[in-house]
């Protein structure tokens, strides 16, 4: 194993219905993959109220929650995993800032949104919350192991 794979993670990212309906899939997934993380998972789903709400249960009751989950449910999302060092802090600075008229040029958000309530992407925020959306989303069959992928690989 090479230096520092202790800080290798996995997160949960969601490109939500407007990164489809806008046409930005390649745009986003190509930092990511450029960025030099590996996709371990990838697939499009419409998912049910029950889901979304499930996932973000902790802002159950915040006053953007109502709005939040119909834009979640409102067409399909491109649900992915992916493995990279430190993955969970450094995904969500590609993102960029939440309210995307505060996020940086070069990030997601900062090149290619301008409001909170279409901000394009989720990142999960915590190792914990990676496991627990990557549970939610994806049966542990759909999601690939790096190296047991890497040694399949025809040289
Ligand atoms: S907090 O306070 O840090 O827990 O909340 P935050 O991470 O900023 O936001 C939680 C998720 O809610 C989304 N959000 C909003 N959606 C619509 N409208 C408004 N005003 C709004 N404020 C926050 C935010 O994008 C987070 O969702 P994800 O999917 O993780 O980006």
């Amino acid at each position: 194993s090479a230096p520092g794979d202790s800080c290798v993670e996995r997160t949960f990212i969601a490109l939500k219905p407007d990164a489809i309906q806008r046409g930005l899939v390649g745009d986003i997934i190509n930092r990511f993959e450029r960025k030099g993380f590996h996709l371990l998972g990838l697939k499009f789903v419409q998912p049910s109220r029950q889901l979304v709400e499930k996932h973000y249960e902790e802002h159950l009751g915040r006053p953007f929650y109502e709005g939040l989950v119909n834009y979640m449910t409102s067409g399909p999302v491109l649900a992915s995993v992916w493995e990279g060092k430190n993955i969970i802090s450094s995904s969500r600075s590609l993102l960029g800032a939440t309210d995307p008229s505060k996020a940086a040029p070069g990030t997601i958000r900062g090149d290619l949104a301008t409001q909170v309530g279409r901000n394009l992407v989720h990142a999960s925020d915590s190792p914990a919350n990676a496991e627990r959306e990557i549970g939610l989303w994806f049966q542990p069959e759909e999601v690939q192991s790096w190296s047991r992928a890497l040694k399949k690989w025809i040289n």
